[in-house]
């Protein structure tokens, strides 16, 4: 029996377009919540699901230029200890249907700099091109070409920690870490040019995953919760350490 003890988390993720670190305010549409409202904490989930709503075209103000889809030009999902034994390399991918998402809880604890928040992403895609060589429950897989995995009702338990840094008289957060899980009700994975182009072949092996997607995505969902926390810590601090806390959240002393 192949058992691999090895896990390979290697990623690298670059979401972000050049832009300088200057100073920003949030965009006027946004609302912001005093941390003296006794319903803070409803407050927050709702200004929460609100703002990533209206970032559907984008914030030139907080420098997204696209934030549904979201350009990722280098993703890898390294392969499992289970049946996945292959990495799975995206390029160009772009991650539509965050803007989707409903924002259950949230809640900040400001002594620990520490904020958490549930939600549920209908659907999430990761469409763009993929490369990938090995095996899946034995079978080999080896392919190069457009890809389209979807994650269909994802249910995400997020953790962030920042750390507070004074900028011109200006407290802001940097957000040091971002911890997700992941539950999707479904994944469907697609990938186009299986087996140098063997349409048979490949729609054998899309059907394999498709049928077994539950097995499959738990063996390797420890790599996407990674890339998904660093893509998230990315977009997070963007915000967080342009926009001073005090333009955030009202009645900050
Ligand atoms: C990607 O896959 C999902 C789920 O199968 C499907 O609903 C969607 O239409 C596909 N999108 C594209 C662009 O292929
Ligand atoms: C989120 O955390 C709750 C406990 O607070 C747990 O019951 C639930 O399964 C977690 N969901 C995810 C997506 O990890
Ligand atoms: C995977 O799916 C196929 C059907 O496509 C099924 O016959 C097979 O039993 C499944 N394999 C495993 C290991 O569950």
């Amino acid at each position: 029996m192949g058992f691999c003890v090895k896990v390979v988390f290697f990623l690298t993720v670059a979401t972000i377009d050049y832009f300088p670190t200057q100073a920003a305010k949030l965009p006027s549409t946004f609302g912001r919540c005093s941390i003296t409202d006794s319903e803070f904490d409803e407050c927050l989930r709702k200004n929460a699901e609100d703002a990533i709503k209206q970032l559907k075209n984008g914030s030139p103000e907080l420098g997204f230029s696209s934030f549904d889809p979201l350009d990722i030009p280098k993703l890898v999902i390294g392969e499992g200890t289970g049946p996945v034994h292959v990495a799975q390399n995206f390029r160009d991918i772009k991650l539509y249907g965050l803007t989707g998402s409903i924002v259950h809880s949230a809640s900040v604890d400001f002594e620990k700099k520490q904020f958490h928040a549930k939600s549920t992403t209908p659907e999430l895609r990761l469409q763009g091109m993929y490369s990938m060589k090995g095996r899946v429950l034995l079978l080999p897989i080896v392919g190069d070409g457009p890809c389209n995995v979807t994650l269909v009702n994802t249910k995400i338990n997020h953790t962030i920690s920042a750390q507070s840094f004074d900028k011109k008289g200006k407290t802001y957060w940097k957000i040091t870490d971002y911890t997700v899980t992941l539950r999707p009700d479904k994944v469907t994975f697609k990938f186009d040019n299986l087996f140098n182009g063997d349409q048979r072949l490949g729609d054998e092996i899309n059907k394999v995953l498709n049928d077994n997607w539950s097995e499959l995505f738990t063996d390797v969902r420890g790599g996407y919760e990674e890339s998904f926390g660093l893509i998230f810590q990315g977009l997070a601090d963007r915000v967080f350490s342009r926009v001073a806390l005090k333009d955030i959240f009202l009645d900050m002393n």
